[in-house]
């Protein structure tokens, strides 16, 4: 009997690729997945906990869970509900005091043991099960290969947790110690994706290039290495990785940049803050000008390279000029694209308890004033490729009839009219129009792979 199952992902890639493995686990006990709620036998919510009122949004949504539920009771069907991710595996107690109706709550570290947890809440009669174990090494061991369906670009997790312990930052706490994953593993993954139509692959982790797996040779493998033996594979025409650390870029990944035509030329290496005492007491571990040398590296190597960056305003005692020097090391970087955030205090991390809080007003501000330099920026980049044919891999059906939507080497989002037997491929596109967000082109005459 076939089940309906809906998984709502919050924050970051990791997430994404944890929500698609549930679906792969629970899919031998008869769940597919939905697209929403209202018809689902099982709901999880996998949550995120990276910044402020995280949790509040979960238990509202939890709120809503609960009622639509009733409804399906009294139409005499039934819905199990799962909190799963970092807010269960920082807050799980407290879950199950608040809503006590929540059948299963996990951590990002047990989640391949949902089958077991579904029977065991099926017998617990309205007894919340609770999994908060660190069983990384398991999981790996145990989740199923990933499902055929992953459309041309999907993600690989290669690496899991952080030992950085930046003092803002919750992820040390809730995805636990730096772990990774033997490359051969790694490997047969990827070669699987590649047979059900994967061209590009996106290596995630926490702290992605800190990755140093057992290779089949019994060796430490590097990123690096990871990276070049995946260029082997063939089918796979692209290759990234997230999220990296400016301390870990080693002489070997920057140079893996110049050498591996398939490692393309975009890389999202945040640096935060730009002023040397914020970023000590941040705990980062390096000043300004040590990733303006990892930078400079990098651009000798890829000339083309393209940025992106995560920064926190307002991180406590923060002054102006402190800021300005954020500001600074933007406009003398240039970047392609980025993430900014006020600071959000998270509990039990060393800078939520600090003293100097800056107050709301500046965070705005300073927030406002650097989004408008990043955005800019993006523009400029955008722009600036108009004119350029670059190889674009057609990813899924555009809003307009005709159009598909793919990602350029750089990772912008690309509208072109195509034919639909182009999904998948990578295709040559005239780059027409740059624009804040996407860019716009027309499918270049590429007589060789026309007539493949
Ligand atoms: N407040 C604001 N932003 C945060 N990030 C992590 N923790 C916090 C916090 N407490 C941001 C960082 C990180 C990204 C994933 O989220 O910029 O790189
Ligand atoms: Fe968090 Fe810092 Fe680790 Fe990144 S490196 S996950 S910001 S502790």
């Amino acid at each position: 009997m076939t089940k309906n199952l809906f998984i709502k992902t919050y924050g970051c890639q990791m997430n994404v690729y944890d929500s698609d493995r549930m679906a792969d686990i629970l899919k031998p006990l008869g769940y597919r997945t939905v697209d929403a709620p209202a018809d689902a036998d099982m709901v999880i919510l996998n949550t995120c906990h990276i910044r402020e009122k995280a949790a509040e949004k979960v238990f509202s949504e939890l709120g809503r869970l609960r009622q639509m539920r009733e409804h399906r009771r009294e139409a005499g069907a039934d819905m199990v509900i799962g909190v799963a991710g970092c807010v269960a595996q920082a807050e799980g107690e407290e879950i199950v005091r608040r809503a006590p109706y929540v059948d299963i709550v996990f951590g990002p570290q047990s989640y391949h043991r949902l089958p077991e947890m579904v029977a065991r809440a099926s017998r617990a009669a309205g007894k919340t099960v609770l999994e908060t174990d660190f069983d990384v090494v398991e999981k790996f061991d145990v989740l199923p290969a990933p499902s055929a369906d992953a459309g041309p670009a999907a993600f690989l997790t290669v690496q899991e947790g952080c030992d950085k312990f930046c003092t803002f930052c919750v992820v040390p706490y809730t995805r636990g110690a730096e772990y990774s994953r033997p490359a051969g593993d790694i490997l047969a993954e990827a070669r699987g994706m590649a047979a059900n139509g994967v061209v590009e692959i996106t290596l995630l982790g926490q702290n992605v290039n800190a990755y140093h797996g057992e290779g089949p040779d019994g060796r430490d493998w590097t990123l690096g290495r990871l990276i070049r033996e995946l260029a082997e594979v063939p089918g796979l025409a692209r290759l990234r990785y997230t999220t990296s650390h400016p301390l870990e870029m080693t002489g070997d990944l920057i140079a893996a940049h110049g050498e591996v035509p398939q490692l393309m030329p975009y890389l999202h290496l945040p640096v935060q803050a730009g002023a040397d005492r914020v970023l000590t007491a941040m705990n980062r571990r390096h000043d300004r000008d040590t990733y303006f040398r990892i930078i400079d590296r990098l651009r000798d190597t890829r000339p083309d390279l393209a940025l992106s960056g995560d920064f926190i305003v307002g991180f406590p005692g923060e002054t102006d000029e402190d800021f300005e020097q954020t500001m600074d090391l933007v406009r003398r970087v240039g970047y392609a694209q980025a993430y900014s955030f006020k600071y959000s205090p998270r509990p039990g991390t060393p800078a939520a308890a600090a003293a100097a809080q800056v107050p709301e007003a500046a965070k705005a501000e300073r927030l406002q004033r650097l989004q408008e330099l990043l955005n800019a920026q993006q523009l400029a980049f955008n722009q600036a490729t108009a004119g350029r044919t670059l190889d674009v891999l057609l990813e899924r059906t555009g809003r307009r009839d005709g159009q598909l939507v793919g990602r350029s080497p750089y990772m912008q989002a690309v509208h072109v009219d195509a034919p639909g037997h182009r999904l998948g491929r990578i295709a040559p596109v005239i780059i027409e129009a740059g624009k804040a967000n996407s860019l716009s082109g027309r499918l270049a005459a590429d007589p060789a792979r026309d007539a493949a």
